[in-house]
């Protein structure tokens, strides 16, 4: 697999919308669309449990226009979609174990919030190709490996199942009304501007915060555990190119790095890499054990042969990278 050429350049003076656009993924588009020349609006609710963080913005902060909003607010959205070329969808109830404890709020934001847009799509703005970030969460236990877009979904966690329900939301709006959507399931994506508030979601920054203030990690059970880390830059590219392929439209592509890590080697790397922080295995608590999905390789080829994507940045590399990032402006990430 090589990576193929992407002209970047189209993406200038290109109108792009990013819902969830404080947050990890979201700013780090934001950041890269900004250098490209890009007309950049966001729509964040800044909800505190999750990551949007005005810091990721810092660099460029008057660049772009940011909204302090909500996804399902219909009247807001039927605003901001209009004019847009591209949507990165990123917004979402991001925790796949909080989603049990607050399951009409997962359901209203990743299910509801979804078709907000998409009607806001449907009826001021039929042209714009939304990118829609979906998780590997949505198969649940893993029967095949490597994992492809073809295998069955059956997820384990409410998380899962409105993700999944979302994932179809964004076919139908490209089969009934050819909005061109594409869905992006992404694997285990971390680096700089990952949220370290608390261990919920996004494992290596929560992990990195730990290993800094030289305490103790917890890994459950073994550590053998397969998981596929993503470095964000690949996944930005990803989106990118996404969100410009025609050859992409109303298709699901498996978005991580198609390299395989056992758990405790991304533990180990993050623990190396700072110098500091101890490690200790504890069993697996019953929530954790009720939705672990098993050992996950990702086949990357569908999106590969879309976009000519290929992630390039290997597990060590972006440890390190986000360690350098956390090293500057940790205080921003702590609250
Ligand atoms: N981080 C991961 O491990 C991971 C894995 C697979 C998929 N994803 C998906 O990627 C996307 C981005 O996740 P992230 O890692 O950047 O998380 P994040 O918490 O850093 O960003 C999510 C952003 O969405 C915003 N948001 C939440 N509800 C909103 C609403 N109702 N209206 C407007 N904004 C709202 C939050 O304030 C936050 O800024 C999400 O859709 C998530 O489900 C993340």
């Amino acid at each position: 697999m090589n990576q193929q050429p992407f002209n970047a350049e189209v993406y200038r003076g290109k109108n792009v919308l990013i819902t969830g656009g404080l947050g990890f993924l979201g700013s780090n588009i934001a950041n890269q669309l900004v250098k490209l020349g890009a007309h950049v609006t966001i729509v964040d609710s800044l909800n505190p449990r999750y990551g949007g963080n005005w810091f990721n913005l810092d660099s460029i902060r008057d660049k772009v226009t940011a909204v302090s909003g909500d996804i399902r607010d219909e009247e807001l959205m039927t605003g901001l979609v209009r004019g847009m070329d591209v949507i990165f969808n990123l917004a979402a109830q991001v925790s796949y174990i909080d989603s049990s404890s607050i399951p009409f709020e997962d359901f209203d934001v990743n299910g509801r919030g979804q078709l907000i847009l998409l009607e806001a799509c449907r009826k001021n703005n039929r042209g714009a190709c939304v990118v829609f970030s979906s998780s590997r969460l949505v198969l649940g236990r893993i029967i095949e490996d490597p994992v492809t877009e073809r295998h069955p979904t059956n997820p384990l966690s409410l998380y899962g199942a409105h993700k999944l329900v979302a994932e179809k939301y964004h076919y139908m709006y490209f089969k009934d009304y050819g909005i061109p959507t594409v869905v992006l399931r992404l694997t285990n994506p971390y680096g700089d501007r990952q949220q370290m508030k608390h261990s919920k979601y996004s494992m290596p920054g929560w992990f990195m915060r730990l290993a800094m203030e030289g305490k103790e990690i917890s890994i459950f059970g073994d550590g053998t555990q397969i998981r596929d880390y993503v470095y964000v830059s690949d996944v930005v590219d990803a989106f990118l190119r996404a969100g410009m392929t025609e050859a992409a439209h109303g298709r699901t592509f498996n978005c991580g790095s198609g390299r395989s890590y056992q758990f405790q080697e991304m533990v180990t790397a993050v623990v190396g890499t700072v110098g500091k922080g101890t490690v200790r295995h504890v069993p697996w608590p019953e929530n954790y054990e009720r939705v672990e999905t098993g050992d996950f390789r990702t086949d990357i080829s569908a999106l590969s042969g879309a976009t000519g994507w290929e992630p390039v940045v290997p597990l060590e590399e972006g440890i390190q990278r986000m360690f350098e990032y956390y090293k500057a402006n940790r205080a921003h990430y702590l609250f």
